[in-house]
């Protein structure tokens, strides 16, 4: 029988000061983030978590569709960092879901950059941050993260050839309140301790798999050979083309062009 994440369980005796701290639950939802978005605008508690067990029309990023049929996780959290923050927190979602994921499963994880978790090349995991400025603060902040859990990708066709679940990499159901908690608290301790930010970026960019490697870059409509180089405190891809001129990547997609 599928485990429903109730917000009494995520909560009971969970070791953060506030993220997780306040659980909104749904059967199902349009997307967390809409839900989560009218939290922030009326000033929700920090560290809020929008849940739905599963959504209708979940949003990936670059206005793509995200899948997150039941058995799924799909949750948003509400911050409201400073805005020296702000771009840390991609870096942030995604170092909390590898290291849950690998603590729950013992399976082992890469980084794809800019966000994608991936487990043997495919995607099992998608962040997605919006915010909104107001003037030079941030109003608010979410962190939108999705993980297919306990799914049969090849239910999927049109994913499953990219993606896997936890549960097709376990070959059992795992327990998605274990992976949920385990973020909750992941992620708070790196946002507590992001300071200048600088632990945090060397994690996420030693965790990256795309660094050195020949890379295509979707961006936007920009399509961009090169090699991934390197990556820049503000989370950007810097791709050095093969005329050696190098350019700064802020948002896009990348396909590893090698193996290995
Ligand atoms: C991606 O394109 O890789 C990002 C996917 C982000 C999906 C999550 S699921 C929870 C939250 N609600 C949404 O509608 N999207 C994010």
């Amino acid at each position: 029988m599928m485990d429903l994440i109730l917000p009494d369980v995520i909560t009971s005796v969970l070791e953060t000061r506030f993220i997780g701290q306040r659980v909104i639950h749904f059967p199902s939802h349009g997307s967390t983030m809409e839900a989560a978005k009218q939290e922030a605008r009326q000033k929700a508690v920090e560290g809020t978590v929008v849940i739905a067990e599963e959504q209708t029309s979940g949003k990936g990023r670059a206005k793509r569709i995200w899948l997150s049929p039941k058995g799924s996780i799909a949750l948003s959290v509400v911050l409201y960092p400073d805005v020296s923050q702000l771009s840390y927190l991609v870096m942030i979602a995604s170092l909390a879901a590898v290291r849950s994921i690998e603590a729950v499963t013992g399976l082992q994880t890469q980084l794809k950059w800019p966000n994608d978790v991936l487990i043997k090349g495919s995607k099992v995991c998608g962040i997605l941050i919006e915010s909104e400025l107001q003037g030079s603060n941030v109003a608010w902040a979410i962190i939108g993260i999705g993980i297919n859990a306990n799914n049969t990708m090849k239910d999927y066709p049109k994913i499953a050839a990219a993606a896997t679940s936890l549960s097709d990499e376990m070959g059992k159901d795992v327990s998605r309140v274990a992976i949920i908690r385990c973020l909750l608290v992941e992620m708070e301790k790196l946002y507590l301790s992001v300071g200048d930010g600088e632990h945090i970026y060397q994690e996420w960019r030693g965790r990256l798999i795309t660094l050195g490697k020949k890379v295509q870059v979707l961006s936007g409509e920009r399509v961009l050979d090169g090699v991934a180089e390197d990556v820049s405190r503000d989370g950007s891809l810097l791709l050095r083309h093969g005329n050696n001129y190098l350019s700064r990547i802020v948002a896009g997609d990348v396909t590893l062009r090698d193996a290995g």
